[in-house]
């Protein structure tokens, strides 16, 4: 069998890293990730590293010649929803228009383009958990751009998948941003209060999880009995919970201090940006097609900790 090119765009990031990591280990793969700045951790695994901006289409032009890549995995994104509600710009250069040369890209290749996306498309104001049939309609910049960046993947590549993902938890590389269980072990840890909402619902996602979702989304693009590639897919835990309700959850695996955790409503955190009030996800799809099950968040806290 011929080893499939995997291409990872942001491999320096938070769930980019985590997938080049887990693919790299793989015999069946050749694997390269391009991230802007230079590789966080050289010389860590079994795959090249290429330092390239993604909104510069000549350079986006080169790493296909060069990788002639089977699959195109984009992790990259301004993902920080207060960031992008002030920087319009910056927000529509990497999450649109990078996203739509790359779909052409892949579209001219032959690649299978896997994009993450994310729950923020959603408007927050369900009573059940999304299914990746339900309309987006984002309340936020942020969100905006990602549903702008989804549509452009379905219209201009006929081979992709599109997965959200939704508050991704784990153990970050120095110089990665870190997550809200971090944030809130960290702060426990040094006796800190630590003010949390308890009016907005997600389904956190171990990022090992993300991996192991993408992993059953190749092979199962490169086994012709297998249903057609072109789809969404929500891969995230099975677990919908309040942030409030994921930070007690930390402190209780730990044995940290409770009450130093103050559960806050949208409107008394006055945060400036809006976030959908609640945007759980529905894996139901995915457990079905890609006979995909995450971690239960009790499991995922302790390996996230675990491996600090
Ligand atoms: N993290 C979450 O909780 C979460 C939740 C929902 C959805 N998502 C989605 O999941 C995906 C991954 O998120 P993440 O938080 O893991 O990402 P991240 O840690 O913010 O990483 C993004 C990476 O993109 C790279 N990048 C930025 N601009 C680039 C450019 N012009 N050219 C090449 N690379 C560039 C950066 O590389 P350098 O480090 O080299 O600068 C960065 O490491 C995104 O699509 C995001 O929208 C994430």
């Amino acid at each position: 069998m011929t080893r499939k090119k995997i291409l990872i765009i942001g491999a320096n990031g938070f769930t980019g890293r985590r997938i080049l990591n887990d693919l790299s280990l793989k015999q069946e793969y050749i694997v390269s990730g391009v991230s802007l700045h230079d590789d966080v951790a050289p010389h860590s695994g079994n795959y090249q590293f290429i330092s390239a901006d993604i909104c510069q289409a000549g350079q986006l032009d080169r790493i296909f010649n060069d990788i002639e890549p089977d699959v195109v995995i984009n992790t990259s994104a301004l993902s920080v929803p207060d960031y992008c509600e002030v920087h319009h710009k910056e927000a529509n250069l990497l999450n649109i228009i990078a996203v739509e040369n790359l779909a052409r890209h892949c579209q001219s290749a032959g690649s299978y383009f896997i994009h993450l996306s994310t729950d923020f498309v959603f408007g927050g104001e369900a009573n059940r958990l999304y299914t990746e049939e339900d309309p987006t309609q984002p309340v936020n910049y942020y969100g905006y751009t990602k549903m702008e960046g989804e549509k452009l993947v379905q219209r201009h590549c006929s081979k992709h998948t599109i997965v959200r993902v939704a508050v991704v938890y784990g153990t970050a590389l120095p110089g990665q941003h870190g997550n809200v269980l971090q944030l809130v072990a960290d702060r426990l840890r040094k006796h800190e209060e630590v003010r949390v909402v308890s009016d907005q619902w997600r389904t956190p996602t171990f990022v090992g999880d993300v991996s192991l979702g993408i992993e059953k989304l190749i092979a199962r693009a490169f086994n012709k009995t297998a249903p057609a590639v072109s789809s969404i897919y929500h891969i995230c835990g099975n677990e919908c919970l309040t942030i409030a309700e994921i930070a007690y959850r930390v402190a209780t695996i730990l044995g940290l201090d409770k009450s130093l955790i103050h559960p806050v409503t949208t409107q008394e955190m006055q945060e400036k940006t809006p976030r959908p009030r609640f945007s759980g996800m529905s894996t139901l799809k995915a457990q079905k097609e890609l006979d995909y099950t995450p971690l239960s968040l009790d499991k995922g806290i302790k390996e996230m900790f675990e491996s600090l």
